[in-house]
């Protein structure tokens, strides 16, 4: 790992439980610098020659408690194609809040992954089908809202658990992992 990059811890680390801090709004430089290296990880974990040069794992997003820092950021990239249409989705997020959601839920069939997460947890994550996210977005450096559906929506939803101490492993069901949820999108 090159010290270029930000140090992932795994899901031993007790930092990983933590509920975290909101950040104070403008942003210091410090918490700026944080955010950004988040999501130059995420950002560059999708380049194949960067994945090898710097053994990057590939990610759709990352939490700043992941990284040890206690506080309310988190950072997301996803590449979907939907309609033959590739839809980007780019954000660095302060202080982000679901205001709204479905009832309808949602779950990736091959399951959730997370780069702090080194052992398998096979099983069906429930996830909301549709969100709205309110949250200051250093990239746009203005509070947005944010309506997602589909694979963004599970990732924001998996991303602000994080600021919770949740994992993903932790909304699979005990007693029936695969567990078909009624009524839910399957991704
Ligand atoms: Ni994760």
């Amino acid at each position: 790992m090159s010290e270029n990059y930000v140090k992932i811890l795994d899901d031993k680390d007790p930092a990983l439980r933590k509920k975290a801090e909101s950040v104070t709004l403008p942003l210091s430089d410090d918490d700026r610098q944080i955010l950004t290296d988040i999501l130059k990880y995420v950002v560059d974990s999708h380049d194949e020659s960067l994945q090898e040069k710097y053994q990057l794992l590939p990610a759709s997003g990352l939490a700043a408690p992941q990284i040890g820092i206690n506080k309310r950021m988190i950072a997301v990239f996803t590449e979907e194609v939907i309609n033959d249409k590739k839809i980007i989705a780019k954000y660095a997020l302060v202080n982000p809040k679901i205001i709204s959601h479905s009832q309808q839920m949602t779950y990736i069939e091959n399951g959730e992954g997370c780069l702090s997460v080194k052992e398998p947890h096979e099983g069906y994550v429930p996830r909301y089908a549709r969100i709205s996210v309110e949250a200051f977005d250093l990239l746009q450096d203005k509070v947005v809202k944010i309506r997602a559906k589909g694979y963004l929506a599970i990732v924001l939803q998996h991303e602000i658990d994080h600021l919770s101490g949740i994992l993903f492993y932790d909304h699979i069901n005990k007693d029936d992992p695969f567990y078909a949820i009624p009524d839910a999108i399957i991704i």
